[in-house]
């Protein structure tokens, strides 16, 4: 069966690094649903999108008019702090809407599903009990998929670490004008030499870790799994997309410093109980391991310097 392709989300960070993957190697442009409520219109030209609400009742006579069969599932709000702060704007959004999109697609032409989930919904190997509500509802839809999940809706959930960097070349790249990223905020900050805040557990002396993973992996690994959906053979299959390597927030922003050859300040702040110092993801299978891919990009250094053109280019 030749893949239909929706993604959701494809002006997004990872939308459109994926669906730039997708018309690489496929020469045909994916249709997307991005509202632009965070996307960015640079990325219109890798799909091409309908500036709609995952909410809204018309996608789902688009999907049926475009003969869709397999979702990739992006859109939501990504930020584990503003969701503390910002409850009901995630309980509309990455719960409510998300369920609303989902039960549209009964009963079409949809028959793969790729949710993408966080790793952030772990701690220590379990599922956090004092999740913040970004896991909390990521969690809550994984349930919810895994119920309605048949041969006819195979569901594939994919738990990404954090994602981070740009293309090498400066096409595309890290850029979110509504929320506080690492990489881009320490950038600037270096730059403007200002001072970094760094979270700190002041009781255990410790800065949080955390796993980072390059985009351009993170789009080699969706495509690779939505051209491969149709073999596999289960309903419902997780798989967490994480390398080896964990690295400190101090740790990140020593290599940035090195790499643009800015002397760094910081201030320490006390990290909020909510989040983990170093998370452990042992359940779940790997999907490096998966699908015997090696990632391109595995250490922070590499990382990050991919970042430097396009940060050129937008600041
Ligand atoms: N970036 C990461 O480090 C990371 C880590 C783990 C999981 N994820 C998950 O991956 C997905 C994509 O993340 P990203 O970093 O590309 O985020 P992003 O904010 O760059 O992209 C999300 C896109 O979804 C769109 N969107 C949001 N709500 C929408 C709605 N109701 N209707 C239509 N469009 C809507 C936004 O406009 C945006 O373009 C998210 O679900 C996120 O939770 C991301």
């Amino acid at each position: 069966m030749r893949t239909k392709l929706l993604i959701t989300g494809g002006l997004g960070y990872i939308g459109s690094f994926t669906a730039r993957s997708f018309l690489k190697n496929k020469s045909i442009k994916a249709l997307s649903i991005d509202n632009l409520s965070r996307g960015n219109n640079f990325a219109n030209k890798f799909s091409n999108n309908y500036k709609l609400d995952i909410s809204d009742n018309r996608v789902r006579k688009i999907v049926i008019k475009k003969n869709i069969n397999t979702v990739l599932h992006l859109a939501a709000y990504t930020c584990v702090r503003e969701s503390e702060k910002k409850k009901q704007k995630y309980l509309n959004n990455n719960f409510k809407k998300q369920i609303k999109f989902i039960d549209n697609l009964k009963n079409t032409s949809v028959k793969y599903f790729i949710f993408s989930s966080s790793l952030s919904i772990f701690e220590k190997n379990k599922f956090k009990k004092n999740a913040s509500p970004y896991s909390k509802y990521k969690l809550k839809i994984e349930e919810y998929l895994k119920k309605i999940s048949s041969n006819d809706f195979k569901v594939l959930i994919l738990r990404y670490s954090n994602v981070i960097g740009s293309d090498q070349n400066g096409e595309i790249g890290e850029k979110n004008n509504y929320i506080s990223r690492i990489v881009p905020s320490f950038y600037k900050n270096l730059l403007d030499k200002k001072k970094n805040t760094l979270f700190f557990d002041y009781k255990k002396k410790i800065f949080p870790s955390r796993n980072y993973i390059h985009v351009l992996d993170v789009a080699n690994v969706n495509l690779k799994i939505i051209l491969n959906h149709q073999k596999i053979k289960k309903k419902f299959l997780v798989l967490n997309v994480y390398n080896v390597n964990f690295h400190s927030n101090f740790e990140v922003l020593k290599t940035l410093s090195k790499i643009l050859k800015i002397k760094y300040i910081f201030k320490l702040k006390q990290i909020s109980k909510l989040e983990s110092i170093k998370p452990v993801y042992k359940s779940g299978k790997n999907i490096f391991k998966y699908l015997k891919y090696k990632p391109k990009f595995k250490n922070l250094n590499q990382m990050l310097k991919s970042n430097i053109k396009w940060f050129k280019k937008i600041y």
